[in-house]
C-alpha cells in the first residue's frame, strides 16, 4: 500500500535528494583536486612550515600536504592553533621541521587599496622582509630543514608579444614587479656554506591567475563573467600565465619529495595563452557572451598604472626546467582547468 504522502511532501523529498545527489557528486569532484600521485614517497609526520600558509594557495597546500601524513605549522601575523608567528620566528628561531615554504604577501591586486608608495612598501616588505627573516632562521637552525621553497612570480621576466622566456632567460631589472621578483628571490638564498637545506624558487603566475573556484583570481572575476560582463582586458592580445591550483600544490610536492629539484622552477602551466583565450573559456564553461572589454584606461584608472601592466601586459613563460624536473601537469591546457573547475556543469549541461 502506498504511503499517504501529499504532492508537497513529494516534492520536498524529491528535491531533498537531488540536493544529496548534487553535494555528494559536487565534493567527489572537488576532492579529485586534492589527489596526489601514490608513487610519491611519503614522509610521514614530518613537519611542514609555511609561511602565509593561511591564504588561498597556502590553504590548498595544507591540505595536499596533511593529506600525505605531513604535520603542518603556519607562520602568520597571528597567533593561533597550529602557527606560529613571525616575531616568535625571529626571536627564537625555527621549530624543528622538515621543510619550510615561504608564500606570504600582502595581495598585490586589491582593487580596494590605492597604488601608494606606503602600499607599495607594504608589498614589498611582506614578501622581501619576511623572506630574509625565513633565509636568516634556516641558516641558523641548529637542525636545518632539508628543503626551502620560496615563491616568486613570472613578473620577473618583461612583457613581450614575442619571446617565450624559460628560467635561464634573463630579467628581473626593468620595473618595480621584477625588481620586486629579484629581491625576492635574493632574499631567500641561503649563505653559500649551506650544504644541509636544499633551495627551491617557484615562479608562480604573479602577472596571470592561479586557477582555483576557492579564491584567487577566478573568485575576484567569477560574479563580473556570470553577469556575462566578463570580458578581455585592454585589446586581450597579452599573454597570461596561468597554472591550475592543483598543479601548483602538486609542484611544491614534488619540490619538496625530490631531492634532485633545485634552483628556480616556472609554476606556469606549458599551454601558453592571451587574455583573449583565458576570457573565451572562461565564458564558454559559463555559457556567457561576456561582449564588454576592460578597457585599458580603466584599469589603469582603477588599479595605477604602474600595477595595471600585471593585467594589461603578459609573458609568454614556459616551464622547462618544471618538466625538464620530472613534473607531469595535471592540467596543462586551459580547456581541462575550466572542465575541472567547473565540472558540475557537465551534470546539467553538455556541450
Ligand atoms: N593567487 C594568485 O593568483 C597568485 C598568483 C601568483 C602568485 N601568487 C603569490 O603566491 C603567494 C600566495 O598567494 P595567495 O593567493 O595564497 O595569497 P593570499 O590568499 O592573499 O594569502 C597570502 C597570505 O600571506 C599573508 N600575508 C598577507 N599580507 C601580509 C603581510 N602584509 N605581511 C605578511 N604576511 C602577509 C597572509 O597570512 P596571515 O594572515 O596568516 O599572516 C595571507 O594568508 C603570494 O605571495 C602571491 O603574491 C598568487
Amino acid at each position: 500500500m502506498l504511503p499517504n504522502v501529499s504532492f508537497l511532501e513529494a516534492s520536498v523529498a524529491a528535491g531533498l535528494g537531488f540536493a544529496l545527489v548534487f553535494v555528494h557528486l559536487w565534493r567527489r569532484s572537488r576532492q579529485k583536486l586534492q589527489e596526489d600521485d601514490p608513487s610519491q614517497p611519503r614522509t610521514m609526520g614530518s613537519r611542514v612550515l609555511i609561511g602565509g600558509g593561511s591564504g588561498f594557495i597556502g590553504t590548498a597546500l595544507r591540505k595536499l600536504l596533511e593529506h600525505r601524513g605531513y604535520q603542518v605549522t603556519l607562520i602568520s601575523r597571528t597567533p593561533g592553533k597550529n602557527k606560529i608567528t613571525w616575531d616568535e620566528v625571529k626571536k627564537t628561531g625555527l621549530p624543528e621541521c622538515y621543510a619550510v615554504v615561504g608564500m606570504q604577501g600582502s595581495n598585490i591586486l586589491n582593487i580596494f587599496r590605492r597604488w601608494t608608495d606606503g602600499f607599495k612598501k607594504e608589498v614589498w616588505d611582506s614578501r622581501v622582509e619576511t623572506t630574509k627573516t625565513l633565509a636568516q632562521a634556516i641558516s641558523e637552525a641548529s637542525n636545518p630543514p632539508k628543503v626551502w621553497v620560496s615563491f616568486s612570480g613570472v613578473g620577473y621576466y618583461k612583457p613581450s608579444y614575442v619571446y617565450d622566456y624559460d628560467e635561464d632567460s634573463p630579467g628581473g631589472d626593468f620595473d618595480y614587479i621584477s625588481q620586486l621578483a629579484t629581491a625576492w628571490e635574493e632574499a631567500a638564498k641561503l649563505p653559500a656554506e649551506n650544504t644541509n637545506t636544499r633551495e627551491v624558487i617557484i615562479r608562480s603566475a604573479s602577472t596571470g591567475v592561479v586557477l582555483g573556484r576557492d579564491g584567487g583570481a577566478i573568485k575576484q572575476m567569477y560574479f563580473s563573467f556570470w553577469f556575462g560582463s566578463g570580458g578581455v582586458i585592454g585589446d586581450g592580445m597579452q599573454f597570461f600565465p596561468w597554472i591550475h591550483i592543483n598543479d601548483l600544490t602538486r609542484l611544491v610536492m614534488h619540490a619538496l619529495e625530490n631531492e634532485k629539484v633545485t634552483g628556480v622552477l616556472n609554476g606556469v602551466a606549458p599551454e601558453t595563452i592571451t587574455n583573449w583565450d583565458f576570457t573565451k573559456e572562461f565564458n564558454t564553461v559559463l555559457l556567457r557572451p561576456g561582449f564588454f572589454p576592460l578597457p585599458r584606461p580603466i584599469v589603469n584608472f582603477a588599479l595605477g598604472e604602474e600595477r595595471a601592466k600585471m593585467l594589461t601586459e603578459g609573458q609568454a613563460v614556459v616551464p622547462k626546467r618544471t618538466l625538464e624536473s620530472g613534473f607531469t601537469f595535471n592540467f596543462p591546457k586551459i580547456k581541462m582547468a575550466f572542465d575541472n573547475m567547473f565540472s558540475y556543469r557537465k551534470w546539467f549541461f553538455s556541450y
